[in-house]
């Protein structure tokens, strides 16, 4: 399905991404993890083309995705989409029509300018919000919610381009342990439910083994790891982190693994219910 070869992004002599292959057969929720700088950013940044690879080449479905240019790579960039950790929503603007952004590329500049939207993309924008537990908020500014919800209103923006995969940059990385909590699940559900690949950078690893199917570990632009959670040892989390002795599981983890479902569903419900 997708298919990374030799992926490599350099800016001048750094090398942020060095000859990375990374292959998926089939739907999948991946995590990739790693130190600040290595090359994580980069690397779903070169998949989504917001970045130009230096060399090698990205297949998906056998397109080559590294070589798309116009509309064809625009086109790719609604079926790649991408969520970010300051969620990047226009903040002045209501939620719905913050959603609604998410089929900016299908439509033409002067039903844009107008902000005039087809209603069918509308209901379908209102079912999304629905779906995540947030629909109430549809009128509210953006502005107005807090960090997990304005998260859940961009992953509602990234399902309204119907996308065949989710790009997550450290989504979880501003919220607060339960968010961060009610957000991966959300990522887990549209992986599960839909069939949508994810492939999020995150920046605890009992986050990676909690969620993912798969864990990628980058190290200076190179890919160290790649396989289950459960091979994901302390030694290897060490390598991947090249960390000394001191090197503590608990310095990379958040305490979201302590909050038990019944808690998850009481903060969801009370938090559907503002
Ligand atoms: N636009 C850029 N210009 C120059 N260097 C960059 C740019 N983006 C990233 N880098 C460098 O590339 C390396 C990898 O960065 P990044 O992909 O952001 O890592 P991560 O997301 O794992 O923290 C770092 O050394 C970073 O400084
Ligand atoms: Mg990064």
């Amino acid at each position: 399905m997708l298919h990374i070869e030799k992926l490599t992004k350099a800016f001048g002599p750094n090398t942020a991404v060095d000859a990375v292959n990374i292959q998926v057969e089939e739907s999948r929720m991946i995590g990739v993890i790693g130190r600040s700088g290595a090359g994580k950013s980069t690397l779903l940044r070169m998949i989504n083309r917001l970045t130009d690879a230096t060399s090698g080449v990205i297949h998906f479905e056998g397109r080559e995705i590294t070589a798309l240019r116009g509309p064809d790579k625009r086109a790719w960039q609604s079926e790649c989409a991408m969520i970010f950790q300051q969620f990047n929503l226009v903040p002045r603007m209501d939620v719905v029509s913050n959603v609604l952004h998410g089929t900016l590329n299908r439509r033409s500049t002067l039903a844009t300018m107008f902000n005039i939207y087809p209603s069918a993309d509308i209901h379908r924008a209102i079912a999304i919000l629905d779906r995540l537990g947030i629909a109430d908020h549809a009128p509210k500014r953006a502005e107005a919610l807090s960090g997990g919800q304005q998260q859940r209103v961009a992953i509602a923006r990234a399902l309204m381009q119907d996308p065949k995969i989710v790009l997550a940059d450290e989504p979880i990385a501003s919220l607060d342990p339960m968010n961060a909590q009610l957000v991966m699940q959300d990522l887990r559900r549209i992986h599960e439910e839909d069939g949508r690949t994810v492939i999020a950078n995150l920046h605890t690893l009992d986050t990676a083994r909690r969620y993912c199917d798969r864990v990628i570990g980058m190290r200076e632009g190179r890919v160290v790891f790649d396989g289950t959670p459960e091979q994901l040892t302390t030694g290897v989390a060490r390598d991947i982190y090249g960390a000394d002795a001191s090197f503590s599981e608990d310095s990379t983890s958040t305490s979201i693994e302590t909050l038990d479902r019944g808690l998850t569903r009481a903060v969801r419900e009370a938090e559907a219910a503002v």
